[in-house]
C-alpha cells in the first residue's frame, strides 16, 4: 500500500485554485522529491497534504485512509509531519523549549526518552540547546525545526526547502540527515527542494510541478538527465 495515494488533487486559497488536479503516489520508505520553478505550487501542495490549504477537489489517501477532509492535528496523529518553508520555530523561546513544546502531548518520561534520541540524531543541537532561536543561524534553525518533528516520531516527513539559503556545508548536513530518515529509520520522505540537482541525485522518484500541473513523474535520475525538462525548468545542463 502506498503512503500517499493522491488523485486529481486541486488545492488553493479561498476561491483561487493553484494546483489544477495533481495525481501521484508516494511509496513506503521512498525519498520522493518535488521540484519546479518559483510559484509553481510546491508549498501549496505540501500545505494541501497537511490540511493547511483549501482542498477544491480530488482525494488524498494516507496509508490507505482518506484524510482529504481531516485537519492538520488529525493527520499529525496518523504519523505525518510537516517541516514548513518559513516560520517553523518559535523565535523567542529557547531551542529546548521549542522541542519540548513540540512534544507537549507526551508524558515526562517519554518526552525525556525521545529528547535523548533526537539529540543522538542531531547531536549538533546540544551545543545551543539553551539559546533563543532568534540568535541562531539559518542552518541551526532548520535543525531545530527538524528536531521538533522528530520528537513526534512520525512515519512520514514532508520538508519544504529545508536547505534554502544555507551554506553548502550546512545544506549537506541537512541532506545527510534527511537521507538517514529513510535509510536508518525506515521513514518515508517527501522533499521539496530548490537545489534540484542534489535532491534528484538523492531521491528515488520525482515530480516536476509547473504552474500547478505535473510535467514529469518518474525516477529521479531520469528527470535529472532529461533532455528538455532539466534545462527548461530546473536550470540544469545547457
Ligand atoms: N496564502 C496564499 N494566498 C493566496 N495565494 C497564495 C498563498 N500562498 C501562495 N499563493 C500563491 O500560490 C502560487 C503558488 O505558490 P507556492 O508558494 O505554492 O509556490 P512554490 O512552488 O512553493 O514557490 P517557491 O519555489 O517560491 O517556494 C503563487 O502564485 C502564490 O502567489
Ligand atoms: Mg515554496
Amino acid at each position: 500500500m502506498a503512503v500517499f495515494d493522491v488523485e486529481n488533487l486541486k488545492v488553493g486559497y479561498g476561491k483561487l485554485e493553484i494546483l489544477h488536479g495533481v495525481t501521484f503516489k508516494v511509496e513506503k520508505n521512498e525519498l520522493f522529491v518535488i521540484v519546479g520553478p518559483n510559484g509553481s505550487g510546491k508549498s501549496t501542495l505540501l500545505k494541501g497534504l497537511f490540511g493547511l490549504a483549501t482542498i477544491m477537489g480530488g482525494k488524498i489517501l494516507f496509508n490507505g485512509e482518506d484524510v482529504t477532509k481531516l485537519p492538520p492535528h488529525e493527520r499529525s496523529k496518523k504519523g505525518l509531519a510537516y517541516h514548513p518553508q518559513l516560520n517553523n520555530t518559535f523565535e523567542n523561546l529557547s531551542v529546548r523549549e521549542n522541542i519540548l513544546l513540540a512534544g507537549y502531548f507526551l508524558d515526562r518520561d517519554e518526552l525525556e526518552r525521545r529528547l535523548e534520541k533526537v539529540l543522538e540524531f542531531l547531536p549538533e543541537i546540544r551545543g545551543f540547546m539553551d539559546r533563543k532561536v532568534r540568535t541562531l543561524s539559518g542552518g541551526e534553525r532548520q535543525m531545530v525545526a527538524f528536531a521538533m518533528n522528530m520528537i513526534k516520531e512520525p512515519n512520514t516527513v514532508m520538508f519544504d526547502e529545508p536547505t534554502a539559503a544555507l551554506s553548502p556545508k550546512m545544506a549537506d548536513l541537512i541532506f545527510d540527515r534527511i537521507v538517514k530518515l529513510k535509510t536508518e529509520y525506515g521513514l518515508t520522505v517527501v522533499l521539496v527542494e530548490q537545489n534540484a540537482k542534489k535532491a534528484l541525485e538523492l531521491g528515488d522518484r520525482a515530480m516536476l510541478l509547473v504552474t500547478g500541473t505535473v510535467k514529469f513523474l518518474g525516477p529521479a535520475d531520469e528527470l535529472l538527465t532529461h533532455e528538455d525538462l532539466a534545462s527548461m525548468y530546473l536550470g540544469l545542463r545547457d
